[in-house]
């Protein structure tokens, strides 16, 4: 059986630096230590489904570059398919610095690179690993016009679309329309909804916005304070995991990858986020993205406590 999840995203070189503090403007601060670390959105997504045992695949772009291998390997460890993950020459591959501070949280500045260069011929080039998938992972660090081309292919071949809108950017109707799951976190729900979305209140009414622009399933992440969930008329908070914060880079790509591959198992929608809150909640326990995505057994032995 061919990979049931494929994430169409980005892949990342994560340059990242630890400091007391995140600098302010015009401040200069000094870091404790610098670390290279494999990561991307999309990249994230797919290690962290298939760390959890599901089966997937990357579609996206790379440079023909020292990072860009690197990148390759990293998803291949972890058991991904990458025959669509095409090398570029002449573009290097996407970057991201990260400043993370003693409270684990983080600044993060990506230059696309080559994943500026993710095109809807690499969706067509892979339109029968999407056709016989189950779930199609999407985010926003390729262009647009990509994101939404694969969206309708997906829609048209009954292809479950999980969009994690990240970072965020005005979404029109005609990509909504064909989103199954949104899952943004505080952040990108406010921005993308024009509400402050900082507690379950606000995310209840969030969550409400995206199925009224025509989303089927709302997810609105809060950390530690789970998740709200909305779809039809039902809107419920799914309580999360309070842990020592380490790291939070990637946590929103581990829970996207445990929500997936729970929704493949079978779960239903309440039981596959508390797994994804999970998966997010041991991520941030440890520095890193591609390095702080948990295994199955991990997350199975948190759960029972
Ligand atoms: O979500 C975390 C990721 O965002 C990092 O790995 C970085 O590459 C950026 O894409």
């Amino acid at each position: 059986m061919g990979p049931e999840i494929v994430v169409l995203g980005s892949l990342n070189m994560d340059l990242v630096v630890r400091t007391r503090h995140r600098p302010a403007p015009a401040e200069t601060v000094i870091g404790t230590d610098f670390q290279i670390i494999p990561g991307g959105k999309g990249a994230n997504q797919a290690v962290a489904a298939a760390r959890l045992g599901g089966k997937a695949a990357m579609v996206g772009r790379v440079g023909n570059d020292i990072f860009g291998r690197s990148l390759l390997q990293s998803l291949e460890r972890a058991g991904v398919d990458t025959s669509h993950v095409t090398s570029v020459d002449g573009v290097a591959t996407g970057t991201a610095l990260i400043v993370v501070d003693e409270a684990g949280e983080n600044s993060i500045v990506v230059v696309p690179g080559a994943n500026g260069r993710c095109s809807v011929e690499d969706v067509r080039a892979a339109e029968d690993l999407i056709r016989s998938a189950k779930i199609l992972m999407v985010q926003l660090e390729i262009p647009l016009a990509t994101v939404q081309f694969a969206l309708e292919f997906a829609k048209e071949n009954g292809v479950t679309v999980i969009l994690d809108p990240a970072p965020a950017q005005p979404l029109p109707s005609a990509i909504l329309e064909h989103v199954d799951i949104i899952t943004p976190n505080e952040t990108e729900a406010s921005a993308l909804t024009n509400r402050e979305v900082t507690d379950a209140r606000t995310a209840r009414l969030a969550a409400t916005d995206f199925l009224q622009r025509g989303v089927r399933r709302a997810v609105v992440k809060l950390g530690p304070k789970g998740a709200v969930f909305a779809e039809g008329n039902c809107v419920e908070q799914v309580a999360g995991f309070a842990v020592d914060a380490v790291d939070t880079t990637a946590a929103g790509d581990s829970f996207a990858g445990g929500l997936a591959v729970a929704l493949i198992e079978g779960y239903p929608m309440r039981e596959a986020i508390r797994f994804a809150n999970a998966v997010g909640a041991l991520s941030v326990t440890r520095f890193g993205a591609q390095t702080s995505m948990p295994v199955r057994e991990e997350v199975e032995g948190f759960l029972r406590g």
